[in-house]
């Protein structure tokens, strides 16, 4: 079976932060990959080797077998296809399967006898079994079992990180029969080093994603609320996080702004499906209310600080940093923003750097506006919201150019030498 399953031409269908990664690596054996998405100006940015994520270098994107579409009838020419469209949560917090249904129509529209679908997007258990696939069978007129099968490997890829790749991260494995698994597992393994995990059922293999990124939102969760105590308590969190670190058993999470489109939103997955079935999840809940409202309370303590000061005018704060994480240019769900907003309805003015975020994107979504940092004006705090490597490496000889006298500094992710902090100017760490 195993020898068989690479024999499989591979299409993607969605190709973001996810999808493009998992084509280019199929693409790099050299066999036909048919990559699909809906987006024209994406897959016309992508055929000119450009890939706006920067998680794709240019010459990868020219592989032979590699071949991007935004036209459905092109999906016909594969038989296993891997759907990594987004899963996104609504403005109530609520699961929105939505561009999942529109991808498994489209996929059914061109599914063949013999075909297999594997979804990587993430989901709550049953989603691809009691969403997916009646979609599939609707819009195919084929039957499930009989005439296609069904798999799901949930994706762990890491944005922005260099070192752990597709290829290289142990991926989980499920299919709806043991001969689908046979065929999944060994597709993956023609491409994954790391290798693969045979869970026994799709639903496991989906619940065991949204708990990976649940448990981190929690374990987060915990020590921003221990943020939010040593700060009444006048401790600096690092420093106790530091001494707490020296046991052996003690889990190093940092206090910190969780948005993004995956630690930040998968927990409401979970809290959703957890609801359907008749249980409240108060630890999931709570960790979300405390992450959550943490850009709010870095805003109040700024505002706080310069609001006891005199000022000529309007006290002016920039903040360096929009991006949900490091190093990426992704602004999606990033709560960066709630630290702008709440310091605007302050009446603050606030300046917003960033070298590395999409600013069409940030335009579009928040409508907001970076500065170049030689415009910059002096500020009244500065708040260091991104670990960007261009403010690690760059410290307070980036930031001190930054500050009108007597200013206050905001150091998110701790990253500035306190030992270096410029005389009259105060540092406060979360
Ligand atoms: N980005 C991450 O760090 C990460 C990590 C692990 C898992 N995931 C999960 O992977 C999935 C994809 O996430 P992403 O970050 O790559 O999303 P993304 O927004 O970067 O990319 C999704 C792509 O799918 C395309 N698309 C949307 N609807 C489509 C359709 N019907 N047909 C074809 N293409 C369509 C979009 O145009 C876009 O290019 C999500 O379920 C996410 O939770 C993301």
């Amino acid at each position: 079976m195993s020898s068989f399953a690479p024999q499989r031409r591979v299409s993607v269908v969605g190709l973001g932060y996810v999808g493009l990664p998992v084509a280019v690596t199929f693409g790099r054996t050299d066999q036909p990959v048919v990559a699909f998405d809906i987006d024209k100006r994406r897959i016309a940015e992508l055929t000119d080797g450009h890939d706006r994520t920067g998680e794709v270098a240019a010459p990868d994107l020219f592989a032979q077998g590699l071949r991007f579409t935004a036209e459905p009838q092109d999906l016909q020419a594969a038989d296993f296809h891997i759907v990594t469209v987004p899963t996104p949560i609504d403005a109530s917090n609520t699961p929105d399967l939505e561009p999942l249904r529109r991808a498994s129509t489209t996929l059914g529209k061109v599914l063949k006898k013999g075909d297999i679908v594997v979804y990587e997007s993430t989901v709550y258990p049953g989603v691809t079994e009691d969403v997916c696939i009646p979609v599939l069978e609707r819009a195919s007129g084929l039957k499930w079992k009989t005439d296609f099968n069904v798999g799901y490997s949930p994706e762990r890829i890491n944005p922005g990180d260099k070192e752990r790749r597709f290829d290289n991260i142990l991926k989980i494995v499920s299919g709806d029969t043991a001969e689908t698994l046979d065929i999944v597992d060994a597709l993956y393994k023609s491409v994954v080093k790391a290798g693969t995990h045979r869970a026994p059922s799709i639903r496991v293999a989906e619940f065991a994603k949204v708990l990976e990124n649940t448990q981190r939102d929690i374990n987060i969760a915990l020590i921003n609320e221990i943020a939010l105590i040593s700060d009444r308590l006048g401790i600096d969190t690092r420093d106790v996080l530091e001494a707490a670190g020296t046991k052996w058993n003690f889990l190093p999470f940092k206090p910190g702004l969780v948005g993004g489109h995956c630690i930040g939103v998968d927990p409401f997955y979970i809290a959703h499906k957890a609801e359907e079935v008749g249980y409240h999840p108060h630890v999931i809940h709570s960790g979300r209310r405390v992450n959550d409202s943490m850009g709010v309370y870095v805003a109040n303590r700024v505002a706080r600080s310069i609001m006891r000061r005199s000022h000529d005018g309007r006290p002016r704060v920039t903040v360096l940093g929009v991006t949900f994480k490091e190093n990426v240019p992704d602004i999606r769900n990033t709560r960066v923003v709630d630290i702008v907003r709440e310091l605007q309805d302050f009446g603050i003015v606030v300046q917003l750097h960033d070298p590395e975020a999409d600013s069409d994107l940030l335009r579009e979504h928040y409508a907001l506006e970076l500065t170049p940092l030689e415009k910059l004006q002096p500020a009244d705090a500065v708040v260091l919201a991104v670990a960007h490597t261009c403010y690690r490496e760059g410290g307070w000889d980036v930031i001190k150019p930054l500050l009108r006298a007597a200013a206050f500094v905001a150091d998110v992710p701790a990253l500035l030498d306190r030992k270096l902090t410029p005389k009259g100017v105060t540092l406060w760490r979360l």
